[in-house]
């Protein structure tokens, strides 16, 4: 959209949230971004510190949500055969009808917010902080494809027929915001779901199917299958009665779904080796805080993480930029999200194999700024690493991590950053700090990633406002953009609408 079309009409009693009242529920007739939580009002910190006390401060958890368990090829396949039945209903209710429950969902997901912030951060490690947002993102999806659903009942002579069953397969970094993002999608455009959430994060996404259920939505057309086995994920996507597969995780898992069927059409979102480029002209301060941030929130553990730093020209030369860079990122604290200092957590899984190499060994011409080191017996605690002297074409330049370490590469040029960008076989995210519009605008016209983004942070996306999706081995299949006015197309198909009638 526009910055014209954008609304910002939002009451201010909506924009300072205090969330010990209950929140307003959301407009209906049109979509504005919900507010994060504002620690600055008393009551908020207040309610956070409840949280943070239910939350483990020295491991993780997860566990299976029993009565969703499914461990028969059988239950799978009636659970399929009943969301396909369910689905024509559904789709009937046309894109207004279906608005009406996706609203609500979005007001249900705000109201569950304490409850998934907690859940968020015993099962994947996320600090308050970076589980607040997310939340919000997930409630913003729910009142984003609610208006886009409208959207599919006003075009002249051609009608939308959704996909009847959509199955969503989503990780465990974003274990609320993509798994809602996903199904809110679908739903949306009037197919019916089955979900797989994450292993790791089969309570977050039990919680969020919930709050859509409480919605409305019949538990016929949305079904969650905590899947104990490989072999049933696997004859869940090669189903051949599933449409369309919402895929988010690693490139090599997109491709191998893409091999179970290879007549499926997929909207995957993938790996990412993301880079941000400081030029002389930038905000060193500014420039700073949001490498820090893109680097090291969740520890690094998001497909759209800042991986590399390069920085050019007198950047590199002067210590300046690169002493505060160090400075910043020295000084995070790093513990288990139930302690309330802590601003980095835990990586999920103990490190091991390619991340733990990244944390633990240097190639030729390779030196630690900031040697990472293992903070607690678990492997999950690693204090943040960066490494300087990454040359181009090397491992830590081409190869994604999915951890808390952050490499520094330089160039003469900013044609020859941009290069080093455009080396790398994945585009999802990528960043310039500049204050120079004719090296913005030279960026923005040779570097190639699904989003850009200008002196700000490269995590992070907002619905509607950036919406989101890869380029080159960042997306698999359909490359539409979550969050993004074209995302629900890619759900269904546009029929002449007498051969639809
Ligand atoms: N959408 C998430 C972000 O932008 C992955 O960080």
């Amino acid at each position: 959209a526009s910055l014209a079309e954008l609304d910002d009409s939002v009451p201010p009693t909506n924009r300072v949230q205090d969330r010990t009242q209950p929140a307003a529920g959301a407009a209906t007739d049109h979509f504005a971004n919900t507010p994060d939580t504002d620690p600055a009002l008393a009551p908020n910190r207040v309610w956070g510190r409840e949280i943070l006390a239910r939350i483990p401060s020295s491991e993780l958890g997860n566990e299976l949500v029993a009565d969703t368990t499914v461990t028969e090829l059988h239950e799978l396949n009636t659970i399929v055969d009943t969301a396909v039945e369910h689905s024509g209903e559904w789709a009937a209710l046309g894109g207004s009808g279906r608005a009406a429950i996706l609203h609500r969902a979005g007001d249900m997901l705000n109201s569950r917010r304490a409850e998934l912030l907690e859940v968020m951060a015993a099962e994947t490690g996320k600090t308050l902080d970076q589980g607040d947002p997310e939340v919000s993102e997930a409630v913003d999806f729910a009142h984003y494809y609610a208006e886009r659903a409208k959207d599919l009942e006003t075009v002249d002579g051609a009608t939308f027929v959704p996909a009847k069953l959509t199955v969503v397969t989503p990780p465990w970094n974003f274990p609320v915001a993509i798994p809602a993002g996903s199904t809110l999608s679908a739903l949306a455009a009037g197919s019916a779901v089955v979900i797989k959430p994450a292993p790791q994060a089969q309570r977050c996404g039990s919680i969020m199917v919930q709050a859509l259920w409480d919605a409305g939505v019949p538990r016929e057309v949305l079904a969650l299958v905590q899947l104990g086995e490989n072999e049933l994920g696997k004859a869940l996507v090669a189903h051949p009665s599933v449409d369309r597969l919402i895929l988010t995780g690693g490139y090599e898992t997109a491709e191998l779904f893409r091999s179970f069927r290879t007549d499926l059409p997929l909207l995957a979102e993938t790996s990412g080796k993301n880079a941000l480029i400081v030029t002389p002209s930038a905000d060193f301060d500014l420039a700073a805080k949001d490498v820090v941030q893109s680097a090291f929130g969740h520890a690094g553990q998001k497909c759209s993480a800042a991986s590399l730093v390069i920085m050019v020209g007198s950047v590199a030369k002067s210590p300046r930029f690169r002493n505060q860079l160090l400075d910043a990122a020295a000084s995070l604290n790093v513990g288990y999200p139930g302690v309330a200092t802590s601003q980095m957590g835990p990586v999920i899984e103990p490190a091991a194999g390619k991340l733990l190499g990244a944390l633990t060994t240097l190639d030729a011409g390779e030196a630690w700024a900031l040697e990472p080191r293992q903070l607690d017996s678990t492997g999950r605690l690693w204090s943040p690493g960066v490494r300087t002297g990454v040359a181009a074409g090397s491992n830590f330049h081409l190869t994604e991590f999915f951890g808390p370490v952050l490499g520094v590469m330089t160039a003469e040029t900013l044609e020859e950053a941009i290069a080093m960008v455009n080396a790398i076989d994945y585009g999802l995210t990528s960043g310039l700090h500049s204050l120079d519009p004719a090296e913005i605008e030279l960026w923005l016209d040779t570097v190639q990633a699904g989003n850009l983004y200008v002196n700000r942070g490269i995590t992070g996306a907002i619905v509607q406002r950036q919406p989101f999706g890869g380029w080159k081995k960042s997306a698999v299949g359909a490359g539409t953009k979550a969050g993004g006015p074209s995302y629900l197309m890619g759900l269904g198909s546009w029929v002449p609408a007498e051969a639809s009638a």
